[in-house]
């Protein structure tokens, strides 16, 4: 499998790519799933092309998470919020607009510069040990340091969770976000099995790793970002013994991931049948409007299309193209499958018949946005977590 943000230009089309192993293995002592192999991080998060900004839903999420944040903690213009993976300082911007003071950390030389441009300090660089070092001298300690969608790309867990520590003050709080396990394997949402993303948590191999770290839950909850997602709001743990109430909340959480038998091989073998299954039936329908000389188009340019084109082996003779609002995407070919992506209003100018839903998780939000393609007779076909055609 290619890197699936990997887009190239046109002159890169004749060139050979490079391809990664892909496969997901699952640890049976501690429920964590994690990737066999690990990609140069350099080589996917230097020059990032994925911007959280471009969907309505995210800014709502982290509007609502930063507004949840500053009330329930009392924040104020002292207060120092760190964002981990701060990418073009979207989460921070909210932060800015209550005036606490502001820190974004991401490796993304060219999203950190639109950060900069936004009046949010960034810091170009991973974050480990040794830089949250760094950033506690030049910066102090912070009174809430928040981690969302970033766990999955990191390698060394525990030298990541001696950074926060580090970096965190005693009575700070940590809010974590990232796609619950369950979910994924519950929606058949294979295709977020990528080389960014090294590690899938489900609730009992988390608590394991901040235990170990020595934080404890204050709260979690559910969010329907990225196909199910789980924010969680973790302190630093005091007492030599966990609080009655952490303890309470994780009973209680811990309890999905038993009654949907994650762990179990049987599930998981099912999952991967599930995928199979999906494959033909998906591949199946297409070939068949192909025959009646139907147009289909693919919708966002996600990470997650990149790996169902290349799995399903899907391109360019199915999809005419794919419509993107990111930017940075438009006029670049996909990785592994080369369909050309265009801007979003493509869609008005060419009327396709069929759209294939390819950032699946956006479906709702795209198909509201796009009211007038569907009033024209436009179809959209939407692959996970069931095949829908609307
Ligand atoms: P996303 O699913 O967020 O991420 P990943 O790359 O991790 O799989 O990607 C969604 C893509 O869809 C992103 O490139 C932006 C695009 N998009 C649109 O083009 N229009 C929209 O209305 C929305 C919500 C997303």
């Amino acid at each position: 499998m290619p890197i699936p943000n990997g887009f190239l230009g046109e002159k890169d089309l004749n060139k050979t790519e490079e391809k990664y192993e892909l496969s997901c293995l699952i640890c049976e002592s501690c429920g964590l799933a994690q990737l066999s192999n690990i990609v140069n991080p350099d080589l996917m998060f230097k020059n990032y092309v994925y911007i959280p900004s471009m969907s309505r839903v995210m800014m709502e999420n982290f509007n609502n998470l930063s507004y949840q944040i500053y009330n329930n903690f009392n924040l104020n213009q002292d207060s120092l919020v760190v964002d981990i993976g701060s990418n073009d300082g979207s989460l921070l911007s909210f932060f800015k607009n209550y005036r606490t003071r502001v820190l974004g950390i991401d490796p993304a030389e060219n999203l950190a510069k639109i950060a900069e441009l936004k009046g949010i300090p960034t810091e170009i660089k991973f974050f480990d040990l040794k830089n949250a070092k760094l950033i506690r001298n030049k910066h102090g300690q912070a009174d809430v340091i928040t981690a969302t969608n970033v766990v999955a790309h990191i390698d060394n867990l525990h030298d990541f969770f001696k950074g926060i520590s580090c970096l965190l003050k005693d009575d700070g709080v940590l809010i974590t976000e990232f796609p619950y396990f369950v979910e994924l394997v519950r929606g058949n949402e294979f295709d977020t099995i990528y080389h960014e993303h090294l590690s899938y948590f489900s609730l009992k191999p988390w608590l394991k790793l901040i235990k170990s770290h020595g934080f404890e839950v204050l709260r979690t909850q559910k969010s329907p970002i990225h196909g199910g997602s789980i924010r969680i709001i973790q302190k630093k743990q005091k007492e030599k013994s966990e609080n009655p109430n952490s303890k309470n909340i994780v009973n209680h959480m811990a309890f999905p991931e038993e009654e949907h038998n994650i762990y179990n091989r049987d599930t998981l073998s099912d999952f991967a049948r599930k995928v199979g299954s999906l494959k033909i039936e998906l591949t199946t329908l297409l070939k068949n409007l192909k025959r009646k000389r139907k147009k289909i188009v693919g919708y966002g340019a996600a990470a997650k299309g990149n790996v169902l084109t290349n799995y399903f082996n899907i391109g360019p003779e199915i999809l005419d193209y794919i419509v993107d609002s990111t930017p940075y995407k438009q006029g670049l070919f996909t990785p592994g499958k080369h369909i050309p992506i265009y801007a979003e209003n493509r869609l008005t100018i060419d009327r396709p018949d069929y759209v294939l839903i390819l950032a699946w998780n956006f479906a709702e939000e795209i198909i509201k946005k796009e009211m007038t393609f569907r009033k024209l007779g436009g179809k959209f076909i939407i692959p996970i977590p069931k095949l829908k055609v609307v």
